[in-house]
């Protein structure tokens, strides 16, 4: 590949503007750790670009501006507003500096979980039933059936989720979705509770155009790779955490979960999984990569897609995705150069 000179746009969890107030401790569990961003820094290196490392703040157009970029490979997930994703990709597009991965809208689209469910229901895809609080206080919806699960709608890396996500009554609902508005300062979702095995799939690369619709209610890929699905058993973690992929396992336990990737699944089930995958990919319109998660209901057999992640997590060794392209032979600095290479030839460098 061209050698390019790549701004490497981060979001350290220690620039956060911590509140004094007491903050629950998984309020910044997405931002990007300095091992992160080293390895990323490294896998660019090893692939022969030149990289210059900053911090995606406000004061970005100033730093950028100091260096003659190619392109920027954005890892922001952003320190605070309801679209924060997008603010890194926003002030890129309109200094004109191409980047990886997903753009303003997908990135605040997604961002959203409620916004999403009702971007994929719109193509027929598979999500569960749901309601936002905005204030706690509104009416619940009458066809929500118990038990139901309460996540923060705009938040990721599993916060806010933990034993008392899954409520079971009126009474248990307002509690946790006040808790979850107050507490991580934003909408909070309820929804259809899937009980059942969970599972992961990454992709990389892009779509034609013509594979960014359904074909006969279904979805083709042929330059998008989707990798191998990774199953996170989470049988070996303390019953506290109640068979939920919960933030305390994300963030401290993570080495306790069994990652079985490729997932032990008949083939049709993982076709199935792959299509829906390519759907989420389309209907929200993503770059690069991605990564979805889903849960198959055990009484009906039926995968849910939980959500799309378009700037997942990508810690060597550690992140879903890295070891869903592992599975499939590609190592990190592969998975890393190779997702720079999709939005390179996208920006028309190569
Ligand atoms: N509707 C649901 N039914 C059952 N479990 C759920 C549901 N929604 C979420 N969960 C559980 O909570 C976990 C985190 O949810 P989700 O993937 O939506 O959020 P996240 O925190 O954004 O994750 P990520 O770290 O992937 O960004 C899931 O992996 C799953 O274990
Ligand atoms: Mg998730």
């Amino acid at each position: 590949m061209k050698k390019f000179t790549v701004a490497l746009l981060y979001n350290l969890k220690a620039s956060a503007p911590h509140a004094a107030n007491d903050e629950p401790w998984d309020k910044w569990n997405e931002l990007d750790s300095e091992r992160t961003v080293a390895g990323i820094e490294r896998a660019l290196r090893a692939g022969g670009h030149e990289v210059i490392a900053m911090e995606g703040d406000v004061t970005l157009p100033q730093k950028l501006a100091r260096y003659q970029v190619d392109i920027a490979f954005n890892t922001c997930e952003g320190f605070r507003g309801g679209s924060r994703e997008a603010q890194v990709p926003a002030i890129l597009d309109a200094l004109g500096v191409p980047y990886t991965g997903s753009g303003v809208m997908t990135l605040a689209l997604a961002l959203d979980k409620a916004m999403t469910k009702r971007v994929m229901a719109f193509y027929g895809l598979p999500v569960p039933a749901g309601q936002t609080f905005i204030t706690g206080d509104e009416r619940i919806d009458a066809r929500l059936k118990f038990p139901l699960f309460i996540k923060p709608s705009r938040e990721g890396s599993g916060m806010g989720v933990s034993a008392k996500s899954v409520v079971r009554n009126a009474r248990e609902l307002r509690d946790q979705v006040k808790f979850i508005i107050q507490a991580y300062d934003g909408p909070a979702l309820a929804e259809e509770f899937i009980e059942g095995r969970e599972f992961t799939l990454g992709m990389l690369g892009n779509l034609t155009a013509d594979e960014r619709f359904p074909r006969n209610g279904s979805w083709e890929a042929s330059s998008l790779r989707v990798f191998p699905p990774l199953e996170v058993d989470l049988s070996p973690c303390p019953p506290e955490e109640a068979g939920l992929y919960t933030s305390v396992i994300k963030g401290k336990l993570y080495e306790v979960p069994k990652y079985l990737c490729p997932a032990p699944i008949s083939k049709t089930m993982r076709a199935k999984m792959e299509r829906y995958a390519i759907g989420a990919f389309a209907a929200l319109e993503c770059y690069d990569f991605a990564r979805v998660d889903f849960r198959i209901r055990a009484d009906t057999n039926q995968p849910y897609i939980l959500e799309i992640n378009p700037l997942a997590g990508l810690q060597e060794g550690i992140s879903d995705i890295v070891m869903q392209a592992e599975a499939d032979g590609i190592n990190y600095i592969a998975l890393i150069n190779g997702i720079l290479e999709a939005a390179a030839k996208r920006a028309g460098l190569i």
